[in-house]
């Protein structure tokens, strides 16, 4: 059988079982969102099964082909739960080096495992928006030392299933050394550091 470009998609996230289809659930569910914006998302188009409205940014090759390829828009359409036209596109762009998109014209931000998407891309996030990041190359906790963003809610992953919780948030991002943190070393370190208390994905409200 000829290669289906969204083998690519199967390969890397359905086989791994690693969609985050329910994390975005669980946002769509609880959050008044209609655009959503993800740098460095790579062929990870899961946020369209949930969210009707949502603009893609990589600097890679192959996602590039991806989002080509009329194939997508069918798996999209097979897919998502919303009643209405998906409308998704793709810059392929350095998020770091801007993007045609209007600033403050979006209600949620995905940051997953491609770097400070949080800080390069916040101008673009409205005020009230969400951050959805991790922690795995510290976005999250440069994002919980910026007085433009306000932890609101954090998911754990328990038997593959994400779980969201508004409670003790205070409780997060309280670094097990006694090192000095600023945004600045965070960054430098492009990985996150240890908390006495973590979790799986972080969503941020911004609020300046
Ligand atoms: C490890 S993958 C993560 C993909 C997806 N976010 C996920 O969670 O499965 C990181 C992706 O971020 C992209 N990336 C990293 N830095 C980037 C940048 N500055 N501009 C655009 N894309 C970037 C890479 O090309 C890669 O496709």
């Amino acid at each position: 059988m000829a290669k289906s470009i969204l083998d690519l998609y199967r390969r890397y996230f359905e086989e791994r079982q690693f969609e985050r289809l329910d994390l975005f659930k669980t946002i769509a569910d609880e959050f008044k969102v209609k655009r959503v914006l993800y740098p460095g998302s790579f062929v990870h188009v899961t946020p369209s099964f949930v969210f009707p409205s949502v603009v893609y940014i990589d600097n890679d090759k192959q996602a590039n082909k991806f989002f080509k390829s009329p194939e997508i828009h069918q798996l999209i359409e097979d897919r998502k739960v919303y009643p209405q036209d998906a409308s998704f596109m793709f810059h392929f762009a350095d998020y770091g080096d801007g993007f045609d998109e209007k600033e403050k014209s979006f209600d949620l931000l995905i940051s997953q495992y491609a770097g400070f998407v949080g800080q390069y891309c916040k101008p673009f996030l409205k005020k009230g928006g969400l951050l959805l990041a991790n922690n795995s190359h510290g976005d999250a906790g440069v994002a919980a030392m910026d007085k433009d963003y306000q932890l609101a809610a954090v998911f754990s992953l328990r038997s593959g299933k994400y779980k969201m919780s508004k409670s003790n948030l205070d409780d997060y991002f309280v670094p097990k050394s006694s090192i000095k943190l600023t945004k600045e070393y965070l960054m430098q370190l492009q990985k996150g550091i240890g908390y006495t208390k973590s979790s799986s994905a972080y969503l941020f409200r911004r609020i300046y």
